[in-house]
């Protein structure tokens, strides 16, 4: 048997990380760089673009980003005041016309009647299928006409409007289908499952199509958001989950993907990375223990129990995270500079004081034994962590102190704190101090963003 040196699998290890991380790179460059399809036309014009479900959320994103395209709007809903407004504040602002279609897309009467309207318009170049609604509960104990009512406007309405619009795109060879799908399609969790099934059936009808029109001229798109902030959870009648703002994404963003993907002539489109994330590890997890760990922890009927908020200091926001990333990008010879300035048990001092206010569990394990290494006794690192520093060296001490205020306020210190700092320990040290509290806190909030996935995706059992 052969046997391998760890070096050896090391470089492996490496190469392959490597080749990845240059595939990657290859891959993304490809994607912004490969030329965009025009947006649907009728020839010199937009045409007309139909929007169900445009009286809020997802699908009012849609009208004012096609509007400002230059297309024609139809826009269906059952709220006729909302649809009248929208067409008059369309109208005013972008110079498009836009009527309004008022229709129940669960009466299949009015769905074939909006059909007959569809095979009729001489220019519809883009159809969203959007309108839609959530449901929640267990399926045995559900309003069986509700359930019905949504697949006939998830699904039926859909596959019918699709059908009237497409002799008409076929024969013109440009035209587009958009359907609002969801990540949950991805997801076979129970308490949800009826939009499961149809938004999973939408993006099955949406392939498959996609294959039977290639070269034709007509795309389609299964577009799939994640949480979106629009009046979904409200109409479902649970209110919007208490999650973290990471995980939520407007509805002009969503429009945005929707658009830029079907540019590059993208079928399934799933807006924002963490989502895309989230549907690979999803199909990554092998079904049953996936199917177990979610129903169990994601179910709507778990949501509704109530999960606490998530209670640690972490990123509110991709955007903050982005923004210490750059910092320390931009700071790196600073940073390396500053923490060569600190003797490693100053460092470490500093380091728990920080913790013990940030309260991240895997920078406490990890820097205590540092802490170890760098010469405190445990008796002072336990002090330290429960925010207790009197066995501290009266040098650093002050620094200690500035450092627990500099992390209660999240980094906004008072500024005779920081003019004391400055006069007790100089320009040069106060600023390598600062420069290390603001890499403790990065390494803090980083943990503790890992412990708020975690507290969401159990449904407030681990991480908290
Ligand atoms: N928000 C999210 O987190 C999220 C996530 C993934 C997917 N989605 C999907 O995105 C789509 C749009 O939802 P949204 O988030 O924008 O929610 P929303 O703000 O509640 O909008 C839903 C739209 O659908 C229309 N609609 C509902 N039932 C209808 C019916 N029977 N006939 C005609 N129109 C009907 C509503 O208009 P009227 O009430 O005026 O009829 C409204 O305009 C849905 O398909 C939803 O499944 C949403």
């Amino acid at each position: 048997m052969k046997v391998y040196h760890t070096r050896d699998s090391r470089r492996w290890l490496g190469l392959g990380l490597a080749a990845g991380a240059a595939a990657g790179f290859f891959f993304w460059l490809w994607q912004r760089t490969r030329p965009r399809r025009p947006l649907p036309a009728a020839g010199e014009q937009r045409g007309t673009a139909l929007i169900t479900g445009a009286s809020s959320g997802i699908g009012e994103a849609f009208a004012h980003r096609l509007a400002r395209e230059g297309y024609r709007l139809l826009l269906v809903a059952r709220r006729q005041e909302r649809l009248a407004a929208l067409a008059e504040t369309l109208q005013a602002q972008y110079g498009v016309a836009a009527e309004a279609v008022v229709a129940d897309l669960a009466d299949p009467a009015a769905v074939e009647a909006l059909a007959q309207r569809i095979a009729a318009c001489p220019d519809l170049t883009l159809l969203v299928n959007n309108a839609g609604f959530g449901l929640t509960g267990r399926f045995a104990e559900g309003d069986a006409a509700h359930q019905l009512a949504m697949i006939q406007v998830h699904m039926a309405a859909t596959v019918r409007l699709t059908r009237a619009a497409l002799p008409g795109m076929l024969a013109r060879g440009n035209g587009a289908l958009i359907n609002v799908s969801s990540v949950a399609a991805f997801m076979p969790t129970g308490g949800n499952i009826l939009y499961t099934t149809t938004k999973n059936a939408l993006n099955t009808f949406s392939l498959t199509l996609a294959e039977e029109l290639r070269g034709t001229g007509v795309q389609v798109q299964a577009l799939c958001p994640g949480f979106t902030y629009t009046e979904f959870h409200d109409t479902q009648g649970t209110g919007r989950p208490a999650l973290p703002s990471f995980l939520w994404m407007t509805a002009e963003a969503v429009v945005e993907y929707a658009l830029r993907d079907l540019q590059r002539g993208q079928v399934l489109s799933i807006p924002g990375w963490i989502n895309r994330l989230i549907v690979t590890l999803t199909r990554a997890l092998p079904p049953r223990l996936f199917r177990l760990g979610a129903t169990a922890v994601l179910s709507p009927a778990r949501r509704q129990a109530g999960v606490p908020a998530f209670k640690k200091r972490t990123y509110r926001s991709w955007d903050e995270f982005r923004a210490d990333l750059q910092w320390m990008q931009a700071h790196r010879g600073e940073v390396r500079a500053a923490m060569q300035q600190l003797t490693p048990a100053f460092r470490e001092r500093l380091m728990l004081a920080v913790t013990a206010v940030n309260g991240c569990r895997y920078c406490s394990y990890y820097h205590s034994r540092l802490a170890l290494e760098g010469g405190l006794s445990q008796d002072e690192i336990n002090a330290l962590l429960a925010g207790v520093c009197e066995d501290c060296p009266a040098e650093e001490l002050p620094a200690i102190l500035y450092a627990q205020h500099w992390a209660d306020t999240g980094g906004q210190p008072d500024p005779e704190a920081q003019a004391r700092l400055l006069a007790t320990y100089g320009p040069e040290a106060a600023a390598a101090i600062e420069v290390a509290l603001r890499m403790i806190r990065m390494g803090n909030y980083a943990g503790n963003a890992v412990d708020a996935l975690l507290y969401w995706l159990s449904g407030g059992r681990w991480g908290s």
